[in-house]
């Protein structure tokens, strides 16, 4: 069963769903509601982040031997992100709402890549070179 795909590609809808909601507040002018998505946003992808850096990628960089191969890629993209978020916080904290929305356009093109990545490719070969992904799932959601 590719539990960490489906795990992982959920909490990935989790996230967008989170990260949709606050640019549509952020569109329709409503700080308030477009900040407290944000942030949820931030903590659930963070979160996210988290996870995959200090329990997944090395678990399958120790089953693989692959250590500068698609973990690499994924823990670079992830520091691109986490800079993005930053300004994108900046930008709400301010409530400037250009500056937010475009922010948020680039992170989405940037997620989907990122996201479409690790579902198609990285997850899957986790999947099936894991000897016990049911054990790093749960290591995961404890982390
Ligand atoms: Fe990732
Ligand atoms: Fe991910």
């Amino acid at each position: 069963m590719p539990a960490i795909t489906d795990h992982m590609s959920a909490d990935h809808r989790r996230c967008d769903e989170l990260f949709s909601s606050a640019e549509n507040h952020a569109d329709a002018g409503q700080w308030p509601e477009a900040i407290s998505a944000w942030q949820q946003f931030d903590e659930a992808l963070q979160a996210h982040f988290g996870m995959e850096e200090q329990v997944l990628f090395p678990a399958f960089e120790s089953a693989t031997g692959m250590t500068a191969g698609p973990t690499a890629v994924m823990r670079m993209e992830h520091q691109q992100m986490r800079a993005l978020l930053a300004e994108i916080s900046e930008a709400a904290g301010n409530q400037e709402r250009s500056a937010f929305l475009s922010g948020c356009e680039t992170l989405m093109i940037m997620m989907q890549q990122h996201n479409m990545k690790e579902e198609q490719i990285l997850y899957p070969m986790a999947d099936r070179s894991l000897p016990d992904a049911g054990t790093t799932l749960q290591l995961m959601q404890s982390a």
